[in-house]
């Protein structure tokens, strides 16, 4: 089970970093069009690589095989953690299979609304096949059933793809797709946030502050003198 963050933003990548549970991430050309053009998408990605150390998913653009191909060679060559996301369809299965087959390219077969797709995307040799929670919903369908079905047909089988679901749209749809089998989950920066809170944890954490400064501020905690750390505590007198 693995979190992947859904973005391009160097400080939400640095600060999901640091609290140490996000083990990839993942972009798409709407995603790099909401970061700034203070440099080239080159130097952008790159520097997000390097940051990460993980695998980082970097979308072509290019609609025909040949495109796609060179495209993606290009990206990969930057930074041997980019993974190329190729979205579904005949030129992106023709894509993936010589990409992975014959490139030494690794690949992310992305916009999948669907079981059939992502067999056949696991089929061709994609090193990820990404499910989307969220616009399969806006089709009136279950995602869950989706990601269920799939990770079923994958189970116990020769297929090695790990199932990442992106369009997260809340913290529910994260554990549901975990749930329903996902591998990976790939959350947008504010949902990741949404998910360290509750009212009731900062209501709890406040009770238990409240109290030990109240007893602290009366004399009646002593920190062990031989320690610099309170790790050793004697309540006297409560
Ligand atoms: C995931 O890999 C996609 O980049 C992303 O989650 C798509 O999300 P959207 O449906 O919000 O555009």
């Amino acid at each position: 089970m693995k979190l992947f963050i859904d973005t391009a933003n160097l400080e939400e990548i640095k600060e999901a970093l640091s609290w140490g549970c996000i083990s990839g991430a993942t972009t798409n050309p709407k995603i790099m069009s909401n970061e700034k053009p203070e440099y080239s998408f080159k130097e952008k990605i790159v520097e997000i690589a390097e940051l990460i150390k993980t695998p980082l998913s970097v979308e072509v653009t290019e609609e025909d095989f040949n495109g796609m191909v060179e495209e993606a060679k290009e990206y990969a060559s930057w930074h041997p953690n980019i993974v190329i996301k190729i979205p579904m369809g005949i030129e992106g299965l023709k894509a993936v299979n010589i990409l992975e087959k014959k490139e030494n390219v690794r690949t992310n077969v992305t916009c999948l609304m669907a079981t059939n797709q992502a067999l056949l995307a696991a089929l061709s040799g994609a090193t990820y096949v990404s499910i989307f929670y969220g616009r399969v919903m806006d089709m009136g369908y279950d995602p869950a059933e989706v990601i269920s079905e799939t990770a079923k047909l994958f189970q116990g089988k020769d297929i090695s793809s790990e199932i990442i679901v992106g369009s997260i749209r809340s913290m529910f749809d994260v554990n549901r797709a975990f749930l329903a089998g996902a591998d990976i989950v790939t959350v947008p920066f504010p949902i990741l946030k949404k998910m360290t809170q509750n009212p009731k944890t900062e209501e709890t954490v406040k009770e238990f502050n409240g109290i030990w400064r109240e007893m602290k501020e009366k004399g009646l905690i002593l920190l062990d003198k031989k320690e610099r750390i309170p790790v050793s505590l004697t309540l006297v007198n409560r």
